[in-house]
């Protein structure tokens, strides 16, 4: 039974790397690992591949970056002919991005089953991409995989028959707890000479935050607070790059002593860094959710989160931009007032096994 897997973009690929171990080890399933090349470059995708494992893709579309409807069709143009020549049993996507919804329409057009695993995650904020690409994928998937509650809550809520909705856990956190012992020989505290526990995480690349120099200016009021109290390390997504290095935003950053930027890191760099940070503060789905295991403090810079989960746990707390409620929260956190968080149920390691099992039975 051959299930065509897709990745495209940097937070897809920790989701694919279990899912493609789990299904070559099972007899009777086949995976043929499509890359759409939404990310391009080394940093955003070879080294997860190298880094993680993942074997090489099958076929790499090349797509590279755009509009969202040049690139969501350029990814659909491109991925059609590979799902008629493979004829699958299944077309499987992760995750919320472009190349997620791109190769799903593909897929249920052609009649091929639609598997969607990290299902039913709302933020309920229709502008923000991600959140148009979870609904219409959930609308038109076969069979979907819910990392917590709140995903298959949203889904029935919808209208999806119960019997096609499994919460299963979470792929990123296999992936995490898979490399954990890895990344902990990363060189990256010494190599930029940080202590543990004494520099905070960075990261910002939510169109919301990095396109709008209004929300920009504001969050830098914060940050040029924080960097005083704690060394910020900030690994630069290359859209947030673009959006620094033009205007008088870039010469703000450069005068900040206490922030260190950096290039986009690796997986396991990443990981050590969140590791072993007093605080995290992000605008990111999946690292609200790897702090959780982590135990580590994260602030996320949004109005929303679609992983209420990690708030509820007690591990994430959502501060939105304004300077005042961020600075606030991180006092708390520096007065050690985050209660240590549980570990949600099923993020035990072993979510991808959970889907192919079921793959096997359904399909
Ligand atoms: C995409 C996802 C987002 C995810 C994020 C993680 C969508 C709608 N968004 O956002 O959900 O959280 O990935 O990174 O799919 N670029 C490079 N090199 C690369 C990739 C991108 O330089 O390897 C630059 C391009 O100039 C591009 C910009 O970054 O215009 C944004 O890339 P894009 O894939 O459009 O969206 P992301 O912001 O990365």
């Amino acid at each position: 039974m051959k299930i065509l897997c897709v990745a495209g973009a940097r937070p897809n690929f920790m989701k694919i790397a279990p899912l493609m171990e789990a299904f070559r080890a099972r007899k009777g399933l086949e995976a043929f690992l499509v890359h759409t090349g939404q990310h391009y470059d080394r940093q955003m995708s070879e080294l997860f591949f190298d880094q993680l494992g993942i074997p090489a893709p099958d076929a790499n579309l090349g797509v590279g970056s755009g509009s969202h409807a040049v690139q969501t069709a350029e990814i659909m143009w491109a991925f059609e002919p590979i799902v008629l020549e493979q004829r699958p049993r299944a077309v499987l996507v992760v995750g919320d991005v472009n190349s997620t919804i791109a190769c799903g329409l593909v897929a249920v057009k052609l009649g091929v089953k639609l598997v969607h695993v990290e299902a039913g995650l709302r933020s309920f904020d229709r502008t923000m991409p991600e959140e148009i690409n979870r609904l219409l994928t959930d609308a038109i998937s076969d069979l979907l995989f819910c990392t917590e509650q709140s995903g298959a809550d949203n889904l029935k809520r919808e209208g999806v028959p119960p019997e096609r909705i499994f919460l299963v856990g979470n792929v990123m956190i296999d992936t995490l707890l898979r490399n954990r012992e890895k990344a902990a020989a990363s060189t990256i505290l010494a190599d930029l000479k940080l202590a543990e526990r004494q520099y905070a995480v960075l990261t910002l690349h939510r169109p919301s935050n990095v396109d709008d120099p209004a929300v920009l200016a504001r969050l830098l009021d914060a940050l040029e607070q924080i960097q005083r109290r704690l060394t910020v390390v900030f690994p630069v997504h290359p859209r947030t790059q673009k959006n620094f290095a033009t205007g008088p935003l870039g010469k703000r950053l450069e005068a900040m002593g206490g922030l260190r930027m950096i290039p986009p890191a690796g997986y396991l760099d990443f990981l050590k860094l969140m590791s072993s940070a007093a605080v995290v503060l992000t605008d990111s789905g999946g690292i609200q959710e790897e702090t959780t295991i982590l135990k580590v403090p994260c602030l996320t810079l949004r109005d929303n989160t679609e992983r209420p989960i990690t708030a509820k746990v007690g591990s994430n707390r959502v501060v939105g931009t304004d300077p005042v409620k961020v600075l606030s929260a991180f006092d708390e956190v520096m007065a050690g007032k985050f209660p240590p968080p549980q570990v949600p149920p099923l993020w035990d390691g072993h979510a991808a096994q959970r889907i192919a099992d079921i793959l096997v039975e359904k399909l």
